[in-house]
C-alpha cells in the first residue's frame, strides 16, 4: 500500500491551495453575507483546469484522476465551500455524466465548454416531492417523435441561475416507474424554461440554488442522454461519483476549521498561557485531527477505487456519510475553541459550521447513504 501522492497530484493540490488563498479568501465573508455568486472566481477556476479536472483533454478538460480532483476540492473548500459545490456539480455530475454516457456530438457541443469552464452546468433531479425518493419524478418528458416536451418543476438546483446547460431528469413512461425515466440536455433560453426563485440558505450562501420551471419545453431528441429509460441509472451512477466530491467538500470544511483553530489556539492567551497549552483545548484539536484524517482516508479510498475502475458505490457513500459528520463535529468544536470570536463572522468558523450542514443533506442525505451502504453489505 502506497500513501504517497504523485508529483502531478501534489502540483494540483498546491495550485488549488494557492488559488484558494489568493483568489477566494479575500471577499469570502462578503460573498456569504450578500449571497453573491463568485462568477469571476469560477472563470479563473476554469482557467486552471479545475472545472473539468477529470474530463479528458480531448474534450477540454485537464485529464487528471479522481484523487487529484478530491485533493483540489479539499483545498478549495478549506476556504470557500460555496464555490466548492459549483465545482463539484460541474465536475462530477455534469462533465463526468456527459463524458461517460453522452454521444460524440453531445460531447463536442456541450462537454467542451463545460469542462473548460467557459460554461457552467447544473444537475436537475430533485423536485418538490422527489428528494430522497428520487424515483418519484413528476416532471414529464413526452415523446413527440423528433423532440420531447418537458413539463414540471425542479427544486434546490445548484448553479440554478449561473448555469447555461442543465441535465434534466424526467419521466417518459410512468408505467415503467424508474425504468421509464430519461435525462435530457436543456439549454438556458429554450422557450418555456424559466429560472425560479433563489433560495435564501443557512450555508453555502454564495452558491446559487434555484427552483426551475418547465412548461412545454421542446427538447430535440438528440439531447436525450443514453437509451430510452436510462435516466435513473444515469442519475444514480453520476451521483456515486458526486458523493465523492461532496465528501471532499465536507473534508475541506473540516480541515479548514482545524487549521484556523490551531492558529487561534496558539495566539489566544488565557490564564497566562496560549490556550493550546490547556488540555481541554488540545484534546478537542486531537479529536478533530484524528477524525479528519479518517475522513480523508475514506475519501481517498473512494477516489482510488473509481480511478481503478472498481466498484465505488459503497466507498463513496461511506466517505460522504463519515466526512459530513466530521465536518459538523469539527466545525462545532472550532466555534467553541474560538469562544465569542467564533460566533462572529470575521473568524470564518461560524460560516464553516453553517456550510457543513448541507453536506449531510444534498447528493443523498446521511440516511440515504446508510441505506446505500446497507444494501451493498447485503449483496
Ligand atoms: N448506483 C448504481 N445504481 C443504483 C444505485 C447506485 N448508488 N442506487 C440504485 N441504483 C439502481 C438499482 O440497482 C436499481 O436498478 P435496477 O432497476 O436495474 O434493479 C435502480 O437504480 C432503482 O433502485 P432501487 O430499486 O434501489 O430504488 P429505490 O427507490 O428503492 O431507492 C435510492 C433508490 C437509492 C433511494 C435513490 O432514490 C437515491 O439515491 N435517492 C437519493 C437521491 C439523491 O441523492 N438526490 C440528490 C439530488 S442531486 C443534488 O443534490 C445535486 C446538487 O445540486 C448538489
Amino acid at each position: 500500500m502506497n500513501f504517497d501522492l504523485t508529483e502531478e497530484q501534489k502540483a494540483v493540490q498546491a495550485a488549488a491551495r494557492d488559488f484558494a488563498q489568493t483568489e477566494l479568501l479575500p471577499g469570502v465573508i462578503e460573498r456569504d453575507e450578500l449571497q453573491k455568486f463568485p462568477a469571476e472566481q469560477v472563470k479563473k477556476l476554469g482557467g486552471l483546469g479545475l472545472m473539468g479536472i477529470m474530463t479528458s483533454e480531448t474534450y477540454g478538460g485537464a485529464g487528471m484522476d479522481t484523487v487529484s480532483y478530491v485533493l483540489a476540492m479539499e483545498e478549495i473548500c478549506k476556504i470557500d465551500a460555496s464555490i466548492g459545490v459549483c465545482m463539484s456539480v460541474n465536475n462530477s455530475l455534469v462533465c463526468w455524466g456527459l463524458e461517460h454516457f453522452g454521444t460524440e456530438a453531445q460531447k463536442q457541443k456541450y462537454l467542451k465548454p463545460l469542462a473548460s469552464g467557459e460554461l457552467i452546468g447544473a444537475f436537475c433531479l430533485s423536485e418538490p416531492e422527489a428528494g430522497s425518493d428520487a424515483t418519484s419524478q413528476r416532471t414529464t418528458a413526452v415523446d413527440c417523435g423528433d423532440h420531447y416536451l418537458i413539463n414540471g418543476t425542479k427544486n434546490w438546483i445548484t448553479n440554478g441561475n449561473s448555469a447555461s446547460i442543465y441535465l434534466v431528469i424526467a419521466q417518459t413512461h410512468p408505467e415503467l416507474k424508474h425504468k421509464g425515466i430519461n435525462v435530457f440536455i436543456v439549454e438556458k433560453g429554450m422557450p418555456g424554461f424559466v429560472v425560479g426563485k433563489k433560495e435564501n440558505k443557512m450555508g453555502i450562501r454564495a452558491s446559487d440554488t434555484h427552483s426551475l420551471m418547465f412548461t412545454d419545453v421542446k427538447v430535440p431528441k438528440e439531447n436525450r442522454i443514453g437509451d430510452d429509460g436510462f435516466g435513473f441509472k444515469f442519475a444514480m451512477q453520476t451521483l456515486n461519483g458526486g458523493r465523492i466530491g461532496i465528501a471532499a467538500q465536507a473534508l475541506g470544511i473540516a480541515a479548514g476549521a482545524l487549521e484556523l483553530s490551531l492558529k487561534y489556539s496558539m495566539e489566544r492567551k488565557s490564564f497566562g498561557t496560549e490556550i493550546f497549552n490547556h488540555q481541554a483545548i488540545q484534546f478537542k484539536l486531537a479529536d478533530m485531527a484524528t477524525k479528519i484524517d479518517a475522513a480523508r482516508l475514506l475519501v481517498l479510498k473512494a477516489a482510488y477505487l473509481k480511478d481503478q475502475h472498481k466498484d465505488y458505490t459503497e466507498a463513496a457513500a461511506m466517505a460522504k456519510l463519515f466526512a459530513s459528520q466530521v465536518a459538523m463535529d469539527t466545525t462545532i468544536e472550532a466555534v467553541q475553541i474560538h469562544g465569542g470570536y467564533g460566533f462572529v463572522k470575521e473568524f470564518h468558523v461560524e460560516r464553516m459550521m453553517r456550510d457543513a450542514k448541507i453536506t449531510q443533506i444534498y447528493e443523498g442525505t446521511s440516511e440515504i447513504q446508510k441505506l446505500v451502504i446497507g444494501r451493498e453489505l447485503f449483496k
